[in-house]
């Protein structure tokens, strides 16, 4: 079942609501002060992204289903690049637009609502493309790599971080799950350099925060039941994926 715009909106009207659900976030994957997630990328994944992307001063980065921005403004913050953020969620993209602001970004980053496999941007029109635990979301997921693949200028860095089942028949785990591969889905989409890497501690990250979700009282706050909802869901089939760190240039 696949998660609409109109969903997402929700999840992130609950979110601002919440500074519970942020705190809790930040505080257990170690998340720099004020960066807004809402993913499972912890603080020491991001240091990878970054030398990842190796971005400089002034080249632009699209932070693709960039949510509230969080990532893509930390990014921005820490290496002097321009931030472009795509979301399906026009709630997100409002909540980045202010993030930006309240953050002094708001010349070096723009937010528009896009799609993952539609963003509007012009072909060879950015240096680097970022995916934080989002591509599963993508209908169809090659899609989605070609989107990334047409933007990107022609040696340009996509970096995705994501979540793969071991085996792909576990109907434990959600179909879009099942259906990443990206050690054959980027070279597909006419990426070159592809790597694909195993994260067991930045899955021990994700583990933690479910862990400690549960072990809170959410009391009526909407954010927080719905992390722990998430947290039943995950946790009885957590050993039947793993996470992972794709990179991939675009051929010149
Ligand atoms: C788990 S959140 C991650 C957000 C952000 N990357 C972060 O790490 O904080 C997944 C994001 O994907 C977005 N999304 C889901 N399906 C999408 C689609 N088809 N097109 C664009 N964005 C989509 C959602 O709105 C949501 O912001």
């Amino acid at each position: 079942m696949e998660l609409s715009a109109a969903e997402f909106d929700r999840w992130y009207a609950e979110r601002v609501e919440s500074p519970a659900a942020d705190e809790l976030v930040r505080r257990v994957l170690g998340l720099p002060p004020g960066l807004q997630s809402t993913s499972l990328l912890s603080g020491a994944a991001l240091d990878e992204v970054v030398a990842e992307l190796a971005l400089r001063e002034g080249q632009v980065l699209l932070d693709l289903a960039c949510g509230r921005g969080g990532y893509g403004l930390e990014i921005a913050r820490r290496s002097g690049a321009r931030v472009v953020g795509v979301d399906f969620s026009a709630v997100a993209i409002e909540q980045a637009h202010r993030r930006a602001r309240e953050l002094g970004l708001a010349e070096r980053a723009g937010f528009r609502v896009g799609e993952l496999t539609g963003t509007g941007l012009g072909a060879a029109s950015v240096d680097a493309v970022l995916v934080v635990d989002s591509l599963q979301f993508a209908e169809p997921k090659p899609a989605a790599l070609r989107e990334c693949r047409r933007v990107l200028r022609p040696g340009g860095r996509v970096v995705v971080t994501c979540w793969e089942a071991l085996d792909a028949a576990d109907e434990r785990l959600p179909p879009r799950m099942r259906e990443m591969d990206l050690a054959r889905q980027l070279p597909s989409a006419g990426f070159v350099d592809v790597e694909v890497t195993d994260k067991p501690a930045w899955r021990a990250a994700e583990k933690a925060l479910w862990e400690a979700a549960l072990s809170l009282d959410a009391g009526g706050d909407p954010a927080m039941q719905s992390v722990q909802e998430e947290a039943r869901r995950i946790l009885p089939a957590f050993g039947g994926s793993r996470r992972v760190l794709a990179t991939a240039t675009a051929p010149r």
